[in-house]
């Protein structure tokens, strides 16, 4: 009695282990041999906001408008008052301002479109990498020439695990730095 209900106690444990290693290695196969979700993923925008004009041309600096990239674990998409500081004055007539300036005095965010988007059981922070002097560049592309916001990267774990193996990065590459 007691022996048979050990020996099925330890089949179902080794059962376990064989369905979780499974799991474990499809997924790090998936990860990184599998489709590359949403590289080159360029949606529409409410308002067609240039980066080219604005980052390009006029030379806006990154951090102006995405406030917290080099303090906080998010860059986060410019509040309106942002905008407001020129659009008050700069191209009032113009539709898209218009309707930039009907939301803010509406008090209503615009619904921009996130197009960099990690699944959510992976943890990423900008602070780390700006402060090491990864530039915004090598992860989003060249932006300043972008009128339309595109995702250049491939984003899969290969991708981000590649780079923390480069020796000159010397970055972490223990899974629950990403996973946690
Ligand atoms: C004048 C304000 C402004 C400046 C300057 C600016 N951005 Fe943006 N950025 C925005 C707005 C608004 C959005 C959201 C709309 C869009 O995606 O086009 C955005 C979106 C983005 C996104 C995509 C976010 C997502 O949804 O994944 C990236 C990446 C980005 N900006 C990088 C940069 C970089 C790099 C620079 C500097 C070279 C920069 N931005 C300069 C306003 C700005
Ligand atoms: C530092 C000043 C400045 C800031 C901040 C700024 N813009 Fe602009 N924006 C300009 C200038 C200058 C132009 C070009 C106007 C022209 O063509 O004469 C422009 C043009 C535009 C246009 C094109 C308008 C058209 O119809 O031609 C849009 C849309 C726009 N901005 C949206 C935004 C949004 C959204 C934000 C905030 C995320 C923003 N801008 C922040 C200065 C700014
Ligand atoms: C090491 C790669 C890397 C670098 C360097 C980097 N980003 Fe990102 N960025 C990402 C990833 C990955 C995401 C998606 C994050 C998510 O979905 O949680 C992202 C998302 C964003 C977003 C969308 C809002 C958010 O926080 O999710 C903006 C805006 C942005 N980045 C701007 C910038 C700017 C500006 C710089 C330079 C100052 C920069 N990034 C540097 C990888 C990077
Ligand atoms: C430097 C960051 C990083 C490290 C280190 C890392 N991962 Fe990931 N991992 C990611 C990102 C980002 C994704 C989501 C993107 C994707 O699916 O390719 C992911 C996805 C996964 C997935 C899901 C695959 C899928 O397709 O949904 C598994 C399973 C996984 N990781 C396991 C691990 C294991 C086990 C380790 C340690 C050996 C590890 N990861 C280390 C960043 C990382
Ligand atoms: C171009 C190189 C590069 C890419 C691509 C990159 N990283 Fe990093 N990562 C770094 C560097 C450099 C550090 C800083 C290591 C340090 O602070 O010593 C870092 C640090 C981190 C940290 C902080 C570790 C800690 O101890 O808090 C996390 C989390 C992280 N990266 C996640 C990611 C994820 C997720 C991706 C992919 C979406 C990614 N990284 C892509 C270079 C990169």
């Amino acid at each position: 009695m007691n022996s048979n209900g050990s020996e099925g106690n330890a089949r179902s444990k080794f059962l376990v282990g064989i369905v979780a290693f499974v799991i474990i290695v499809g997924g790090i196969a998936y990860a990184f041999y599998g489709p590359q979700k949403h590289q080159g993923y360029a949606p529409d925008q409410p308002i067609p906001f240039s980066h080219q004009m604005h980052a390009g041309q006029f030379n806006i600096p990154c951090a102006y408008c995405h406030v917290s990239v080099e303090k906080s674990r998010h860059a986060t998409v410019p509040a309106m008052n942002i905008c407001m500081n020129c659009h008050r004055f700069v191209k009032t007539d113009s539709p898209h301002i218009k309707k930039l300036t009907q939301a803010y005095n509406d008090g209503k965010p615009i619904p921009w479109i996130k197009v960099h988007d990690l699944p959510e059981f992976t943890y990423f922070n900008h602070e780390r990498h700006v402060a090491k002097g990864v530039s915004c560049t090598t992860c989003h592309g060249d932006v300043q020439n972008m009128a339309k916001i595109k995702q250049v990267a491939p984003l899969t774990m290969g991708w981000c695990v590649n780079c923390h193996r480069q020796p000159q990065y010397n970055a972490p590459t223990s899974c629950d730095t990403c996973h946690r």
